[in-house]
Order: C-alpha cells, then structure tokens, then sequence
C-alpha cells in the first residue's frame, strides 16, 4: 500500500512520526509493507514553497491509496495572509472527502472522563461532519470594515453525507441524529428537508432524531449515551467533536477519517498542531496511531487495524502514558509501548 505522508506542524510530525513506527510494525507482524512518502503541507510548506499545499504535494496524492497528515498551524503563521488552514481546506475539497468521520468512545474505563462515570459508561457514537461544504467554503469576504462568510449548501451535498450516516447506522444501533439550527438559518432548513424527505424514507429501520445544535452541546454533556450516529454541517461538527472528544477522556485520543466516494481517504487526528506542548516530545500519540487503525481498517488490513487498536486501548489501561492523561511518559515511550504490544502479539483484539 503507497501511504502520503502530510507530516504538519508542531506536535504534527511529532505524533505522525511514532504512528508511522507503529504502521510499520504491524506491517511486519501483519506481512504488508507500506510504501510511505512524506511531502510538504501546512506552515512549513509556506515556508519552503510559500504554499501551504505545494504543487509537488498535490500531485502526489492520486499516487496513495491513503493520506496521512499531521495537524498544522500554529502561532508562526497566525498573522500572514497565506495561512496552513487555507491548505488543509484545499486538501479537503482536492480529495472531494466530503464525509468526516470522528468516532467518539470510551477506550477504557481507566480513563477518566470530565463527566461522571455513569454518564459515560459505555459510551460509544459517531460524529459525521460534513467536510467540504457550508460555512467554510462559502462566499467570503473581508475589508477593513466588515467581513462575511456564506454557509450555503446544496441537496446533492446535503443527500451524500446523510446517506453515509444512514447506512452507517445500519451497521450499528440503528440511529441517526441530525444537528441543525433550522430554527434561524436557511441552510440548515435545506438540510432538515433533505434529511427527512430525501434520505430518511429510504431508512425506514433506522431512527432519526433532531436536534438544533446550542442544545445539542448541551445534550452531549447531559446524555451522551443517549447517542449512535450524529450528522451535522461542517461548523457545527468541528466544535461538537472537539467537545465530545473531551467528554471521552480527552482531545489526544481522538481519530478521525475523511472520506469521499474514491481512495485516496484522508486521515487526520482531530487536534490541533498543540502551539503549547509543541517541540517538548510530550504529545499524546494515541489519536495518530487510532487514525492509522481506522486507515489500515479502510484498506482491508483488518487484523493489524485491530491489532494497533487492541494496543492502544492496552496502553491507556496499563500505561505508560503521557502528561495530558496524567502520566509522565513521552510521545516516543507510548509509541514504543505500543509497538512492543503489536510486536509481540501481547494483545489480540
Ligand atoms: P489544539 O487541538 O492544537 O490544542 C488544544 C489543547 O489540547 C492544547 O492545550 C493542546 O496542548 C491539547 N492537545 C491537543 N492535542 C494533544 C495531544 N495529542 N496530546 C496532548 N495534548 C494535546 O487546538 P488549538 O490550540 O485551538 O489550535 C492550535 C493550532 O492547531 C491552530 O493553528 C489550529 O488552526 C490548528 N489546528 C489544526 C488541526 C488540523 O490540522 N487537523 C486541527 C485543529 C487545530
Ligand atoms: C479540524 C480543525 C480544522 C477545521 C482547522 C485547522 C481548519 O479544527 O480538523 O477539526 O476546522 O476543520
Ligand atoms: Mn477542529
């Protein structure tokens, strides 16, 4: 398998680095090799290429059958006029990922969660963000007086990702939840009626709830068990997620992948490049190393995608683990922990 490597910013190379030393020991136990390829993106590829997502990067991409990247950003580039977010928006629409996939779940019980345990016992969902539409890369605008952004959707943009949802659900507690704000705006009025008249009769099995998104934030606090599939605009995803994750023990934990209706996927950890830890080898590896799990699950590998998850899991229960989870390990030592476990078959899935 030919993996591209988007190595990023900050804690990005830094966790991308030990995921990849896992992939390759699962390759070894699992008998796959993977054929990796870094390339330039994000702020320090503005600062080779003055591009955050080079030419030479974006032609290689067709070559993978999966894109691995590390978070970017970071306050170095928070004031110039090209920024490395611009870039991960590009990558996004180039690869036409239009479903983000961001599960959410409670590893191990030895975790602790913010909330009680009992609110959490369990818990098990999946946040399908919509990746390449909405408010994001509406009509912008920006003068020295105001400055617009346009959240439009479309029906077909709308239908595609709840379909993804529905069938989804179909593989797993049978529900669907769709995050919205029809209260107010048009988009999200689009969205309810493509939900519930175009997608939904085709999904009789499945349950559908709705909910408008400010009590949404408040019902993943209340009862995040009550919850199988959410979908929801792009926005609204990304800050839903970012809290969920922190609901499940934290933002270093958590995977994602992006998918459209060809490989090459794109697959990310749902943090951020991590300005204030970044360049002290503290990162928490585990969000990277569950993004490779979810990967190599995509591309059949099966057993070594069960096998990175199983180690994970092992090492948030047993440790070593890093100072975000209370432990005092670095990003390298969990890491290595767990492609010791991988390595010597010590878990099975
Ligand atoms: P962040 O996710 O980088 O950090 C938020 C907090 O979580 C920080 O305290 C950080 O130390 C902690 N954290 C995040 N990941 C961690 C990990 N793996 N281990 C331990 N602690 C971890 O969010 P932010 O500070 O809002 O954003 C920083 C930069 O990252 C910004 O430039 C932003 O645009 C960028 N960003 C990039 C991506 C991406 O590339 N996918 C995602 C989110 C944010
Ligand atoms: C994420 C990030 C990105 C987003 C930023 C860095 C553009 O927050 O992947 O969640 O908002 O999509
Ligand atoms: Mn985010």
């Amino acid at each position: 398998m030919k993996i591209a490597v988007l190595p990023g910013d900050g804690i990005g190379p830094e966790t991308t680095r030990v995921a990849l030393s896992v992939l390759a020991v699962a390759g070894d136990v699992y008998g796959f090799s993977a054929e990796v390829t870094e390339h330039p993106f994000g702020g320090n590829a503005i600062d080779s290429h003055n591009d955050p997502f080079p030419a030479e990067t974006r032609a290689a991409l067709p070559l993978a059958d999966a894109v691995l990247k590390g978070a970017v950003g970071g306050p170095k580039w928070d004031t110039g006029e090209i920024r490395p977010e611009q870039g991960l928006l590009a990558l996004r629409a180039e690869l036409k990922v239009f479903a983000n996939i961001r599960p959410i779940r409670q590893w191990t019980k030895k975790i602790a969660s913010p909330l009680r345990d009992e609110l959490v016992d369990g818990l098990d969902m999946i946040i399908i963000r919509e990746l390449t539409g909405g408010l994001y890369f509406g009509p912008k605008e920006l003068t020295t007086e105001t400055g617009m952004d346009t959240c439009r959707y479309s029906v077909d943009e709308v239908e595609r990702v709840a379909r993804y949802a529905f069938e989804l659900a179909r593989t797993r507690r049978g529900k669907v939840c769709s995050v919205d704000k029809q209260n107010v705006l048009s988009s999200s009025k689009l969205w309810r009626n493509v939900v519930v008249e175009r997608v939904a009769p085709d999904y009789p099995d499945v349950e559908l709830s709705h909910q408008l998104v400010d009590s949404m934030a408040m019902k993943l606090i209340e009862q995040p068990l009550a919850y199988d599939v959410i979908v929801t605009e792009n926005m609204f995803g990304d800050i839903l997620s970012d809290l969920a994750a922190s609901v499940s023990g934290g933002i270093g934990l958590a995977p994602s992948s992006s998918l459209g209706s060809a490989r090459p996927g794109l697959y990310e950890a749902i943090h951020g490049s991590a300005p204030d830890i970044a360049g002290k080898g503290i990162a928490n590896p585990t969000a990277m190393i569950l993004t490779v799990a979810m990967m190599l699950r995509d591309l059949d590998q099966t057993e070594a995608a069960n096998a990175i998850e199983a180690a994970a899991i092992h090492c948030l229960e047993h440790g070593p683990t890093t100072p975000d989870l209370g432990g005092s390990a670095t990003t390298d030592e969990v890491g290595a922990a767990i492609a010791a476990l991988i390595q010597n078959r010590e878990v099975t899935a």
